[in-house]
């Protein structure tokens, strides 16, 4: 559970990160990656790999990259993703992806306000629906979005391998607020599809 912090808590969108910044980022990714949650890899990668992966996503246009730092100190992230231009009809809704804090770093309070902040941004961008999937194991994950008014409507009974072992997991989703122009009715859908 979350303790009265007193430590600061920030939450950036990102276009470039600095060496520090990516050596940390690399640091805290794997740390989560050996607590066993989160990101899809379930062996550490190394500085050189990771660091790759995270220019890699500063390069893909539909991916937005937020860092969560503690004292300023980089120590997790989140990853907005929006649909492909061609897929109009799916253009409202976007993706949170990939979504951690080290193990040093949790029970402040960072992994609400990184989801907040995604939330916000993908508001802003004129979304208003945002989806996520989370393993079966991943409780706190689990019990943060249900937390945070995330529905879950589907189970995949086989959503993941871990170390030989078959792991459910599960569909949410999230009706956003508009933060600016017209809301949308989106809470029937419509004979035509
Ligand atoms: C899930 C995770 C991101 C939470 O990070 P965190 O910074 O410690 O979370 P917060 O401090 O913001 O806590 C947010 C909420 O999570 C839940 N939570 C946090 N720690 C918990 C714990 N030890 N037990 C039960 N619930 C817990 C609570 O609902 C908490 O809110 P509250 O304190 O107001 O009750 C972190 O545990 C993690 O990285 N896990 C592995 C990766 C993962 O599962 N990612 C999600 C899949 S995409």
């Amino acid at each position: 559970m979350t303790t009265a912090s007193t430590h600061t808590l920030s939450v950036e969108r990102i276009e470039r990160l600095d060496d520090g910044d990516l050596a940390d980022l690399c640091e805290a990714t794997d740390a989560a990656i050996i607590e066993g949650g989160g990101f899809g890899w379930i062996d550490p990668q190394g500085r050189e790999a990771l660091a790759r992966h995270f220019r890699g996503v500063l390069l893909v246009p539909a991916c937005e990259l937020f860092l969560a730092k503690l004292d300023g100190v980089p120590v997790g992230s989140a990853q907005l993703l929006r649909p492909p231009r061609n897929n109009e009809a799916q253009s409202f809704g976007a993706q949170l992806t990939h979504a951690y804090i080290a193990p040093y770093a949790r029970g402040h309070g960072l992994a609400r306000l990184l989801v907040r902040r995604v939330e916000e941004r993908a508001s802003a961008l004129g979304h208003r629906v945002l989806n996520l999937d989370v393993r079966d194991t991943q409780t706190t994950a689990i019990t943060l979005f249900e937390s945070l008014g995330y529905i879950r409507w589907g189970t995949h009974p086989a959503y993941a391998r871990v170390r030989g072992a078959t792991v459910s997991g599960h569909y949410y989703y999230k009706l956003l607020e508009p933060m600016r122009g017209r809301a949308i009715d989106i809470s029937a859908p419509t004979e035509k599809g």
